[in-house]
């Protein structure tokens, strides 16, 4: 059977400096990752894989660090922060104070002023989904926000728990189809 991979980008700058968001490359730790990703992959020795990656620099180089070809979707692109992008969570609380607790209350629903929410995203994500769907072997290179929507797909997990499941960096998800469902395997990738 065939397998959806599922990985976020290496470690960027801006993760380093625990700001959302954003649009940076990867930092000396995201760039190891990368290598081992790279090694992951050849030593699983997959028929056929496609990559994909999001349009923004860190998945690009990501994908670039495994010397295959890759296909852009913008649609992968992370959740859209909106007045947020590239702060930090401390700092949102103190200047959108009431922000940050409609977020607490309903996170997938809540949507960011002149951004996304989830639920924004999920819609955003059908067409790529879709397409997954049609798809032999495939490494999906994308953001936590969009590997959550992605994972709860074919999961069949509920949009209360979506914006809460576990996608941390350099974590690889395999994801295999079996009768009603799909087998979970996850492989740490990190340095
Ligand atoms: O900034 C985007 C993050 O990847 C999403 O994390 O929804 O848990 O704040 P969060």
């Amino acid at each position: 059977p065939r397998s959806i991979y599922l990985c976020r980008h290496g470690e960027s700058d801006l993760n380093i400096k625990g700001r959302i968001g954003g649009d940076s490359g990867l930092s000396g730790r995201g760039k190891e990752f990368a290598k081992h990703l790279r090694k992951f992959i050849q030593d699983q020795k997959i028929k056929d894989l496609k990559v994909w990656t999001s349009q923004m620099k860190r998945t690009i180089q990501t994908a670039e660090c495994l010397g295959v070809p890759y296909e852009q979707w913008k649609a992968l692109n992370e959740i859209d922060a909106g007045v947020c992008e590239e702060m930090m969570y401390e700092e949102i609380q103190e200047h959108y104070p009431l922000e940050f607790a409609l977020r607490d209350q309903d996170k997938y629903r809540y949507r960011y002023p002149k951004g996304e929410s989830y639920e924004d995203l999920v819609q955003r994500l059908e067409p790529v989904i879709m397409e997954l769907e049609r798809q032999e072997n495939i490494l999906v290179i994308c953001h936590q926000a969009v590997m959550r929507c992605l994972l709860a797909y074919f999961l069949d997990k509920s949009a209360y728990e979506l914006p809460y499941l576990k996608c941390p960096l350099h974590t690889m998800l395999k994801l295999t189809p079996v009768a009603y469902g799909c087998k979970v395997e996850s492989v740490y990738l990190g340095v």
